[in-house]
């Protein structure tokens, strides 16, 4: 029997329409343009506003955008994967209400929590249910509504994140594109310095906590900075030595989009032409798990099919790593 491969076969995505720009963040706190551009590398973001409205309603557009996209009917969905540090509520699943409200009656859904690597850890979860041979259509729908978690009296992180969503639809090939590699880890000593304090089972949430701002991310932005870059870089180089993959054949390097200054390290250290990057930090900020899949859609009229793709993250945890993607449609038809 061929060996199946699970290629990606299509892309959507959703951005809120309501920016929030460099001037507004420093009517909030003490900040300006200059810095938040030259150490983030961030000009705006965009924020999910309304009442009720969570992670899931910038998911369920970015489902429905992709069946349309792909012809597909929501029946024909057997699992969602839902990548999420943002979860509309505790339980029950983002990915539940997703599937519900997009009419994928057949799938069975689930959340995972890989922080800002979570696409990653999702794509390589729904690419193992291709691979299997039982299942023939998956989707991965991967994002957060990061400004719900962002403490806006904390200058250190509120310039950092926005809110958007992606969704890809992972289907069986035996030619040889699609995932073709992957590399996750997860290191638990970096708890300490990214993670948000209140709200879970070891510290629920009261009077004090909501007090002492403990619903927010925490970061210790400077060493999350050295392990991001080094974490990253090392599992991308890896990955490109065992593929034999350099700066000649590799057509796109995609990172997690939390700071250019890390995305430009990364770069220069595997040698890839800045051409070739993916970079889109500078409209959205960093929206959790939904930077690379949001690169995937917005480069996706670029893409041929056997382009080779290198995607890397890195996120609270720590959990980080990498996949090598070969392109399996031309994007320019899609
Ligand atoms: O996505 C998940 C993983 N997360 C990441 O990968 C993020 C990694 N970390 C970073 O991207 C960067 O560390 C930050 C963007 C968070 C911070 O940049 P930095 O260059 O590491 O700044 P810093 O924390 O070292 O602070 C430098 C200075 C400090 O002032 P002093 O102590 O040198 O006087 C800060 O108080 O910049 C000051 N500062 C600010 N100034 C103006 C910190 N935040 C701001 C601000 N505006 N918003």
């Amino acid at each position: 029997m061929d060996k199946i491969n699970a290629a990606i076969t299509g892309i959507g995505a959703y951005v809120p329409e309501d920016i929030l720009t460099n001037e507004d963040i420093s009517q909030l706190v003490d900040t300006n343009e200059e810095w938040i551009m030259t150490r983030v590398g961030i000009k705006e973001r965009r924020i999910l506003r309304g009442e009720g409205k969570g992670t899931s309603v910038m998911g369920i557009h970015a489902v429905k955008q992709l069946l349309e996209k792909t012809n597909v009917q929501p029946e024909e969905i057997e699992a969602i994967i839902c990548a999420t540090t943002t979860s509309d509520c505790h339980f029950p699943t983002t990915a539940s209400i997703i599937a519900y409200q997009t009419g994928c009656k057949n799938a069975f859904t689930f959340d995972v929590q890989g922080a800002c690597a979570g696409f990653l850890y999702g794509l390589e979860t729904g690419a193992n249910y291709i691979r299997s041979g039982r299942y023939t259509k998956v989707i991965v729908v991967a994002g957060d509504k990061m400004t719900s978690i962002t403490d806006y009296t904390d200058r250190t992180t509120c310039p950092l994140f926005g809110d958007a969503c992606g969704a890809v639809l992972l289907e069986p090939t035996t030619e040889e594109v699609g995932v073709i590699d992957t590399i996750l880890r997860t290191d638990g000593s970096g708890l300490p310095y990214l993670h948000m304090k209140g709200g879970g089972s070891a510290c629920p949430a009261s009077h004090k906590t909501v007090d002492n701002h403990q619903h927010f991310v925490y970061q210790d932005g400077r060493y999350v900075f050295k392990y991001a870059v080094s974490y990253m870089a090392d599992a991308a180089e890896e990955i490109s030595k065992r593929n034999k993959l350099t700066n000649d054949n590799i057509a796109w390097f995609v990172p997690h989009q939390a700071n250019y200054r890390i995305i430009d390290a990364i770069a220069k250290r595997l040698d890839i032409d800045q051409t070739k990057i993916m970079v889109n930090i500078q409209k959205y900020g960093n929206t959790g798990a939904g930077t690379i899949p949001m690169c995937l859609w917005e480069w996706e009229k670029q893409l041929k099919k056997g382009d080779n793709i290198i995607l890397a993250a890195f996120g609270a945890g720590f959990t980080w790593g990498t996949i090598y993607l070969k392109w399996a449609y031309d994007g320019a038809n899609a």
